[in-house]
């Protein structure tokens, strides 16, 4: 070290100084301290944890995992209504629908319908979506009788369970939007199922002009 300042330094300021040198060395000296301890020093990427199912000798049980205390609950998964969670009552599907449904419950269905189910079920719950016209087996219509019959629950279920070939949803739609898509999807069945008993009466001559091919823009007997 010293030869190497008088070396450096044919400079008058390093060489005959010997304040600036004792300093010099005893800075040298830190530096290799602390490089010495920067060996030891744990750092971010040597994280001391343990791996999941990683075994330990700390535990009695040898198991790194600890088992959850009986009776606790994670954040946001306390789930004590049945029929809002699974879709059931008492075990039993049910025909009924955990929350009121509004015009805005009907439209956020409709969202979610249209960007979740039409790729296979088609918007109008024909079963000609996208993927299908693309050669993916073709899903039921929503239309047919059976699924007309089945109870609200059904469809949470299908949603939250996948059906078949048709996978789980349950990762991407909220069990609350699960119930608007069913509820949308009664909709689009009344849309293909309604009698003029279902239409109020003030719309009702609407139709009735439409039946007749008065409608602005259309000739009659035209689609
Ligand atoms: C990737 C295509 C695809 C998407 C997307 C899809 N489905 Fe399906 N769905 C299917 C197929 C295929 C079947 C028939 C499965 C079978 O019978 O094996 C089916 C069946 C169903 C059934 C009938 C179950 C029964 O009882 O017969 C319902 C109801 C249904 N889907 C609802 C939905 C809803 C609601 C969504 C949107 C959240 C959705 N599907 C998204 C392909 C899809």
């Amino acid at each position: 070290m010293k030869s190497n300042f008088h070396r450096v330094g044919n400079r008058a300021a390093y060489t005959g100084i010997s304040p600036v040198l004792s300093c010099a060395r005893r800075l040298a000296c830190l530096g290799g301290i602390a490089m010495l301890l920067a060996g030891c020093r744990l750092d971010m990427h040597i994280q001391p944890k343990y791996l999941p199912d990683e075994p330990s000798t700390f535990f009695d049980d040898g198991r790194s995992d600890r088992p959850v205390v009986p009776g606790t609950v994670a954040r946001g998964q306390l789930h004590t209504d049945e029929l809002l969670y699974t879709g059931k009552e008492n075990g039993v599907v049910a025909d009924k629908f955990p929350f009121p449904m509004t015009r805005e419950d009907l439209e956020r269905g409709r969202e979610r319908y249209n960007i979740y189910c039409t790729p296979c079920h088609d918007y109008t719950g024909g079963g000609q979506g996208m993927i299908v016209q693309r050669g993916f087996p073709p899903p039921p219509s929503l239309h047919l009788e059976s699924l007309r019959k089945a109870p609200a629950g059904h469809y949470f279920e299908v949603i939250t369970n996948g059906f078949g070939s048709m996978y789980s949803y349950a990762s991407r739609v909220e069990p609350e939007d699960r119930w608007r898509i069913a509820a949308y999807i009664r909709a689009l069945q009344l849309s293909q199922h309604a009698t003029m008993q279902d239409v109020p009466e003030n719309e009702r001559s609407k139709l009735t002009e439409q039946n007749a091919g008065n409608v602005p823009g259309h000739a009659a007997g035209q689609p």
